[in-house]
């Protein structure tokens, strides 16, 4: 297939590297002055630099849209899409939280989100994302195309903002940054708690699963009858997100990994999560 990657930030670039490697030629389109330094570690017979936009789209099977998350822009962007791609292309949306609903022309209904987790060329999950306007057909053809390059879609029902995976990440670094905020954890502490319980835990069973495995041979039944009003009584912290505050956190985490470089902590985790991934199956 032909796929035109729109974005080469963070998620462009893994998406092309699983693009790339599943054999489809690449076409990346994305205004930063170092386009053609950063795919160099690409294979040239599959990806390579689009002139514009329009050069990138021109004859895609597959439009994957990773610009920045901001309404305007994938408003502009997808009405040109719909506009400049063929009749039979693809459009996904990359986008961490804002729907299709908002952004899609009135004529989108090749229009969808494709909401990968970071990195897509490690993590399974795709959360497929129609809006009104999107068709089934689309729907059905966006899934067999995630499916095909090994991916799980995962098509969701109704559009929230956040979609459902960061809707449950934004609960979550809510509370660890109230509880570091509180002192009671520093960041690398509160990692560890995580990376040595919620992670191995949810890597394998899911929250309900896990509470039903929690409540014992009585299940989930018993667990909300048994420790359910005490752990729904918790009050969960909000936390200061003042720019004071935000940059006490910030300062607090480049202290705990700073002294490592990025290339360094994410090959680490490539590395990592493919393996515990290689060990539940769900590497493909
Ligand atoms: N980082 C994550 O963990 C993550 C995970 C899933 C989804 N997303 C979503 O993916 C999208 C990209 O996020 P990111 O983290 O890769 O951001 P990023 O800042 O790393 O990359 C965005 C890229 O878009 C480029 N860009 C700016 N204007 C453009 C234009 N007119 N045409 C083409 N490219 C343009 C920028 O030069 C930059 O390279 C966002 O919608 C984000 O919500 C991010």
């Amino acid at each position: 297939m032909k796929i035109a990657v729109i974005g080469a930030g963070t998620i462009g670039l893994s998406w092309t590297k699983l693009f790339a490697d599943h054999g489809h030629d690449v076409r990346v389109s994305d205004p930063r002055a170092d386009l053609a330094d950063v795919l160099r570690e690409f294979d040239p017979a599959r990806v390579r630099a689009a002139a514009d936009l329009a050069d990138a789209v021109r004859d895609a099977d597959v439009v994957q849209e990773n610009g920045p998350e901001n309404l305007e822009f994938k408003k502009d962007l997808f009405a040109t899409l719909v506009e400049q791609a063929p009749r039979h292309a693809l459009l996904l949306s990359s986008s961490s939280a804002i729907p299709a609903g908002a952004f899609a022309p009135a004529d989108g209904e090749r229009v969808l989100i494709g909401h990968p987790f970071n990195p897509p060329h490690v993590l399974p999950l795709v959360e497929v994302v129609p809006s009104e306007r999107t068709s089934e057909d689309s729907v059905r053809r966006a899934v067999e195309f995630y499916r095909s390059l090994g991916r799980t879609p995962v098509v969701e029902h109704k559009e929230v903002p956040g979609f459902v995976g960061n809707r449950l990440q934004a609960a979550l670094q809510r509370e660890a940054v109230s509880l570091v905020q509180q002192g009671v954890v520093s960041p690398a502490e509160l990692d560890a708690v995580v990376v040595n319980s919620l992670g191995p835990r949810w890597a394998t069973v899911g929250p309900f699963l896990g509470a039903h495995l929690g409540g014992g041979p009585g299940g989930y039944r018993h667990l909300t009858s048994h420790i359910g009003s005490s752990m729904s009584n918790l009050s969960v912290g909000k936390p200061d997100t003042s720019p004071e505050a935000t940059e006490r956190v910030v300062e607090a985490v480049e202290q705990a990994y700073g002294d490592k470089s990025y290339e360094e902590l994410a090959e680490a985790r490539d590395r990592t999560q493919l393996a515990i991934l290689s060990v539940t199956g769900e590497e493909k």
